[in-house]
């Protein structure tokens, strides 16, 4: 009678199937709780007589391993089906989507490539302080006392010490490069300058710069416009234009503004170069021989040429940035356009 009562639990477990989770919580609840035909076997225990209770235990026993052994069968069948249906309708031989990966500064990509274009033509780098004395930044350049960048509305002076400044130039670099090294010396010092500004499209209180400095024999005019020319074709086309434009600075004589053919009319005359043609990128001229001497170079002897340009300016003639304030917004949508710049 009990027998026959196994044999069918056995059957039944043996038979036994589950597609889902409630499907297993009720073999579960039949076979393997406490309340379960299985459970209720054991119950049985005690209406057996005594000398049958050895045997009856052993088959017992059995069916509860059988029950628990398909258990588990059944938990790793409705796990994996589960999982099959998640995946359904997913192409597993699509490539991978890809972390979004970050690109280069546009500012720093131009300043590389200026770097590049100088370093080929045997142009070394050098840096100088942001936080500079008077002597680095106006007087060994031959600044007059009375110039307008010594006064608190152009420069940030330090602590009210009139002595110490942020560089308003790279102009400085040359200084302490000429105080350091004799000639030849054919240096590029990009950097940081600071002026007193209002923030707008068109001016702001930090920007960078590019100085060039070469001084040797021999030295001439000729030479600066040569090197300059090459520069513009490089950064910006074969077919740039350049100019000179006389001009004044303190620490250069002559003097003279560099111009290139605008980028985006191609010197028609737009209202980028407000219908000249052209469009600023640096000042220029051959070193003062005041300069020469004031940094322990025999004026005699050697002549050079330098130049400064504005790095964010060539930056926005290249890629067209009508607004300086994008550089340092970090607006994501105008960094994106940039990737895979170098
Ligand atoms: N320092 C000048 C400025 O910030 C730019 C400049 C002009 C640099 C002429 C030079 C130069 O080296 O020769 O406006």
């Amino acid at each position: 009678m009990q027998s026959e009562k196994i044999d069918q639990i056995k059957a039944e477990i043996a038979a036994a199937n589950a597609g889902n989770p409630d499907e297993l919580e009720a073999y579960r609840m039949r076979f393997i709780s406490k309340k379960s035909v299985v459970g209720a076997l054991f119950a049985e225990m005690r209406h057996i007589p005594n000398e049958q209770k050895k045997a009856y235990g052993q088959l017992v026993n059995e069916v509860k391993q059988l029950a628990e052994e398909k258990f588990q069968a059944l938990i790793q069948q409705v796990d994996s089906g589960g999982r099959e249906k998640e995946y359904q309708g997913v192409d597993l031989t699509l490539p991978p989507t890809t972390w979004p990966v970050g690109g280069i500064h546009p500012l720093t990509a131009t300043r590389q490539r200026i770097v590049e274009i100088f370093e080929r033509i045997g142009f070394n780098l050098s840096e100088g302080p942001e936080i500079e004395d008077d002597w680095h930044n106006f007087t060994a350049l031959n600044f007059p006392e009375n110039h307008p960048a010594r006064e608190m509305q152009d420069t940030f002076f330090i602590e009210k010490n009139p002595d110490i400044a942020l560089r308003t130039h790279t102009s400085s670099v040359q200084v302490r490069v000429m105080e350091n090294e004799q000639p030849p010396i054919r240096t590029l010092s990009p950097g940081r300058v600071f002026r007193n500004e209002a923030i707008s499209a068109r001016a702001h209180c930090i920007f960078h710069q590019v100085e060039g400095l070469y001084v040797d024999e021999n030295v001439s005019f000729a030479n600066l416009k040569q090197t300059l020319y090459h520069f513009a074709k490089e950064m910006f086309g074969k077919n740039t234009q350049v100019r000179f434009r006389p001009s004044f600075f303190p620490f250069t004589e002559p003097s003279a503004e560099i111009d290139i053919s605008c980028q985006l009319c191609g010197g028609k005359g737009c209202n980028i170069c407000k219908g000249t043609g052209w469009v600023e990128i640096g000042g220029s001229g051959m070193v003062d021989p005041n300069v020469l001497e004031n940094c322990g170079i025999d004026s005699e002897k050697y002549t050079g040429f330098a130049f400064g340009m504005g790095i964010e300016r060539i930056a926005m003639l290249k890629y067209q940035i009508n607004d300086l304030r994008l550089f340092t917004e970090n607006d994501i949508r105008f960094l994106q356009q940039f990737r895979g710049l170098l």
